[in-house]
């Protein structure tokens, strides 16, 4: 369990860089992730763990990385259904662990009409992960009706953990401080919709300061006009401790770059702690 996690938040500094690329298990073909592998190859190096379907995973994701994979576990609604807190468990410990995954992930809808079989979903998810020293991420995903305020993650990440998830992802908030405060467990934070590399890059800074372990990060990276700088920016401020103006001069930089140059620089490597602090 311990190394399991310590694939995912880093020990040497407690932060965590997730790239997000499970959206298809809802959303379908979703805008620029329409073609995954194309999208996933590129940033793979630079990011600590990747959060994906089995189904992404088989097809889209080369089988020789040593990325760490977030496995999302639950599903079965789409953005066209009925209601889209009615999921379930979609995938066996047993096909999980033939993954090689490292954590498994679910969402809880607290609040919604289906949070009691979410709910109970993540307890029983939590009881057979531990039998395999497996950790899981609880997603504390947000009904149409319900407010992302301090209050309402306060008390959806506080009930994941006391659950047993071993990490809980929610959404920055005013009075982010509060919600880390009472929750037991790691926070790490997602991206959300897509919004300007300037202001993506502040609520990375806003969420790391207000004590979350990292960020959980999807469309801000990939549908970036320049997903490796954006990403690249990213990490300078959870591994690197750049501030806002730092990262945005490196996300510029970088995009100068790989305007001229369509291929990463091969020399670089974000795995290892002595080539962050160099970057
Ligand atoms: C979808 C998810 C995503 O992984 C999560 O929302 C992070 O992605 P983004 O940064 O695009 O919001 O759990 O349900």
């Amino acid at each position: 369990m311990k190394n399991r996690l310590a694939r995912i938040i880093k020990p040497y500094n407690n932060r965590a860089l997730m790239l997000a690329v499970d959206h298809g298990y809802f959303l379908g073909p979703t805008e620029k992730l329409e073609t995954p592998r194309n999208v996933i190859a590129p940033l793979l190096k630079y990011c600590d763990s990747l959060m994906l379907t089995r189904g992404i995973q088989r097809t889209s994701v080369p089988t020789n990385t040593n990325v760490p994979m977030v496995l999302r576990v639950s599903g079965g609604t789409s953005i066209i259904g009925e209601d889209l807190s009615q999921e379930n468990i979609t995938v066996s410990i047993q096909d999980a662990i033939n993954l090689n995954a490292s954590a498994l992930a679910m969402s809880i809808f607290v609040g919604s009409k289906y949070e009691y079989q979410t709910i109970s979903n993540l307890g029983k998810l939590v009881n057979e992960a531990h039998q395999y020293g497996m950790p899981v991420l609880a997603v504390t995903a947000v009904g149409k009706d319900l407010g992302k305020d301090a209050r309402y993650l306060s008390l959806a990440c506080r009930i994941a953990a006391e659950q047993g998830a071993h990490i809980v992802k929610t959404y920055y908030c005013n009075d982010f401080e509060k919600v880390v405060q009472s929750c037991p467990v790691p926070i790490i934070v997602a991206g959300g919709k897509k919004i300007p590399e300037q202001d993506a890059l502040q609520l990375t800074h806003n969420a790391i300061s207000g004590g979350a372990v990292g960020v959980d990060m999807g469309r801000n990276i990939w549908q970036s006009e320049h997903p490796i700088a954006m990403i690249r920016a990213v990490r300078s401020i959870v591994h690197g401790n750049s501030n806002v103006e730092q990262a945005y001069d490196m996300y510029k930089q970088q995009s100068d770059k790989h305007a001229k140059k369509d291929t990463p620089d091969s020399k670089d490597s974000a795995n290892h702690k002595s080539q962050e602090q160099k970057k």
